[in-house]
């Protein structure tokens, strides 16, 4: 059984005592739930919230796949090591589009993040012009094979998949359940056939894409989704609760 997983990813949003006060408002309330929950902040809080932290994941939303060195701005693995960060998103599609994240270097993040024992969040999901051109499938089985390139079967555990169509992210037309769930069956399909049925069953695959209260019930409730990346509706702590309760009460 593949336990569901909920990340809010908070972009560039919440200043630090946001972050606190978040955490004050929500850590306490999430003891011994039989999901896993968190939150990516920007990477100068992580820190502070990993430390404070007991129940919330904190993830990093990036890092760079190099050790050490002369890399201006970014931030390696081994440093979010020493801190204990155990998640990573990569490849998110704002970091495709606007930093010129190309499916090779999402291939690099996810290998040295493996390589380390970190979990790498992969993103993956069609800009509107491909949707509507029907060519969604296409694109996200090369960016799925692209990203796990050289990935063994036993390092495939750690991975979890996102599935973020960009015509739903931040616009609050999500995708309905049905696509979502389409998708995600699919995507499971491509690393079967990339590897075998036993991993492919034990991957988790979230969706991502204008996912609120209203609707992660109905997205979760789908068999192959395991999960949900959620953007705006996981800067304030009571709607973050309301994410969680509506899975939670949902008998998971
Ligand atoms: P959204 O963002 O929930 O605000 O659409 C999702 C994401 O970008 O991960």
């Amino acid at each position: 059984m593949r336990k569901k997983i909920i990340i809010g990813n908070w972009k560039m949003n919440n200043s630090l005592k946001e972050s606190l006060d978040f955490l004050k408002a929500t850590d306490s309330k999430l003891k011994n739930l039989a999901i896993d929950v968190g939150i990516a902040p920007p990477y100068l809080w992580l820190k502070d919230l990993r430390l404070k932290s007991k129940n919330l994941i904190i993830s990093a939303q990036n890092c760079y796949f190099k050790n050490k060195g002369a890399f201006t701005g970014e931030v390696s693995i081994s440093m979010l090591k020493e801190i204990n960060i155990e998640y990573v998103i990569i490849g998110h599609s704002e970091r495709r589009l606007m930093f010129n994240e190309t499916d090779e270097l999402v291939n690099l993040k996810a290998k040295a993040l493996l390589a380390n024992n970190l979990k790498p969040i992969i993103c993956v999901g069609e800009t509107l012009k491909e949707y509507q051109e029907n060519k969604t499938l296409l694109v996200v089985t090369s960016q799925i094979k692209n990203a796990l390139l050289d990935i063994k079967e036993n390092e495939i555990d750690n991975i979890i998949i996102a599935y973020e169509p960009i015509w739903a992210i931040g616009t609050g037309l999500a995708a309905t359940a049905e696509i979502a769930q389409n998708l995600c069956k699919n995507i499971r399909m491509i690393i079967s056939e990339l590897y075998n049925n036993e991993v492919a069953k034990k991957v988790r695959i979230q969706y991502g894409g204008s996912v609120k209260p209203n609707n992660i019930k109905r997205i979760l409730n789908q068999k192959d989704i395991d999960g949900a990346l959620v953007g705006g509706a996981s800067l304030l702590p009571d709607s973050f609760l309301k994410l969680v309760n509506e899975v939670k009460i949902n008998g998971y």
